[in-house]
């Protein structure tokens, strides 16, 4: 199964990395296909590079590694996206990370299906900082991914994924959901960075 990762910072090659270590194919694609190869000559076996729109086609799940302002001028440069599979993973955040520019009656994630009506958009893995995607950065501890989408076969698509990557995906209902992970994102962010925890911190939802 080939995946796009479009975006080439943190997120971008930390699960491009983890994913093609997993044994997928991916494909990352950046607005500089030289950059994006660059990233995937890093990487090695099982990677590849592109621009943004050769990526988009050649996968049908693609993970958005991007900040969630650029992501809608994105999407509609991006061709066909009927169907496929979209992985929001962003937390729409000020410049100085105090606030969430979205929410309480929407989302990231709801606006970029808005932006995509016929893809299938699943908010996952907003609350794992990039420091903790490769799997011996978790020393063994496994982390929760919260997933959120409103179709069936894309939200497994996405569990299965996170599962392959040592990750326990958590069933977070439909995509409107995420109007609530995404303040989990942000107080994950204060802890990490504003609270003095460091970026090895992750939430966990307990069950007595
Ligand atoms: N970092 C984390 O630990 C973390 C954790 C959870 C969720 N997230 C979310 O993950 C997403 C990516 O975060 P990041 O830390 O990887 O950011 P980043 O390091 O700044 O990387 C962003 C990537 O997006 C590209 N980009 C920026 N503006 C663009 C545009 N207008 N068109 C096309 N490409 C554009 C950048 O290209 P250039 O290199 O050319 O600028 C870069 O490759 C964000 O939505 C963030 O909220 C991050």
């Amino acid at each position: 199964m080939k995946i796009a990762v479009i975006g080439t910072g943190n997120i971008g090659a930390a699960y491009a990395r983890a994913l093609a270590e997993a044994k997928y194919e991916v494909v990352i694609g950046h607005r500089e296909p030289g950059k994006a190869a660059a990233v995937a000559q890093e990487i090695g076996s099982n990677a590849e590079g592109s621009g943004i729109v050769a990526a988009f086609k050649l996968a049908d799940l693609v993970l958005l590694a991007l900040p969630y302002p650029a992501i809608a001028e994105v999407l509609a440069g991006a061709g066909d996206l009927t169907s496929k599979v979209l992985v929001d993973v962003s937390n729409p955040v000020s410049a100085d990370f105090q606030d969430l520019t979205v929410g309480l009656t929407t989302s990231a994630a709801e606006q970029i299906q808005a932006a995509a009506p016929s893809a299938r958009v699943v908010k996952a893995f907003n609350t794992i900082f990039a420091a903790l995607v490769p799997a011996q950065a978790r020393q063994s501890k496994q982390l929760q991914v919260f997933i959120a989408g409103d179709d069936a076969a894309a939200t497994a698509q996405v569990s299965k994924l996170a599962k392959t990557l040592g990750f326990a995906p958590v069933n977070a209902g439909p995509l409107c959901n995420s109007r609530f992970l995404e303040p989990v994102g942000m107080m994950n962010i204060q802890f990490g960075f504003f609270l003095g925890v460091g970026p090895s911190t992750a939430p966990a939802w307990l069950h007595i």
